[in-house]
């Protein structure tokens, strides 16, 4: 049994897709929710699916390694990071090689980098002109968004888009893929 952690800082509607992707798997189950947000939106919508939910402070995430005892504990093998907008320690890094992911609202590495997040991203790219954006699955190292990518998909921009429909397209294309993907790197 693979024992997933999402880790997410605001609303979780990728979160929530994984979630109910994964409901009825025998292989792969959703374990644990991660917040450093004790308000943010993914925290209710793990509870109301009996996903157990952590919230995490700085001090906690930076200067001590407790996340990594509680992610033992708790059996986690693989993280996803869906809207985490905490760089990821090294030490974390470290423990987790190669078993976390995280998902991009752009085609990286246009748009990447610190600041780079929500609809920062698609005003960058509405105001850029582009023709097409989309998302991107990528593993997580040391540098924001940096990782190597594992998955893009693409969707165009008409010129009468607005930022925030560039964000809708997008996000629907993170909904449609991120939970198979993550499906197809496991049971590889
Ligand atoms: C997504 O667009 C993701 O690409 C980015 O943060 C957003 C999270 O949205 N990293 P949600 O919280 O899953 O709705």
């Amino acid at each position: 049994m693979h024992r997933l952690a999402i880790f997410a800082s605001g609303t979780g509607s990728n979160a929530k897709k994984i979630i109910e992707y994964f409901k009825d798997n025998a292989h792969i189950e959703v374990a644990l929710v991660v917040s450093n947000k004790k308000d943010a939106g993914v925290l209710p919508m793990a509870q109301s699916h009996d996903v157990p939910q952590l919230v995490i402070n700085r001090s906690q995430f930076y200067d001590t390694q407790s996340i990594l005892d509680e992610l033992k504990t708790q059996q986690i093998d693989f993280i996803i990071l869906a809207g985490f907008l905490w760089l990821i320690p090294n030490y974390l890094v470290n423990a987790y090689g190669g078993r976390m992911v995280n998902i991009h609202p752009a085609l990286l590495p246009k748009y990447g980098g610190k600041g780079m997040y929500g609809m920062h991203v698609h005003r960058a790219v509405k105001a850029a002109g582009d023709k097409e954006s989309g998302m991107t699955i990528h593993w997580v190292n040391q540098q924001y968004d940096e990782g190597a990518t594992i998955f893009q998909a693409r969707c165009e921009i008409n010129e009468q888009d607005t930022a925030e429909d560039i964000a809708k397209k997008v996000l629907q294309l993170e909904h449609k893929h991120f939970a198979p993907v993550v499906e197809k790197i496991l049971l590889n």
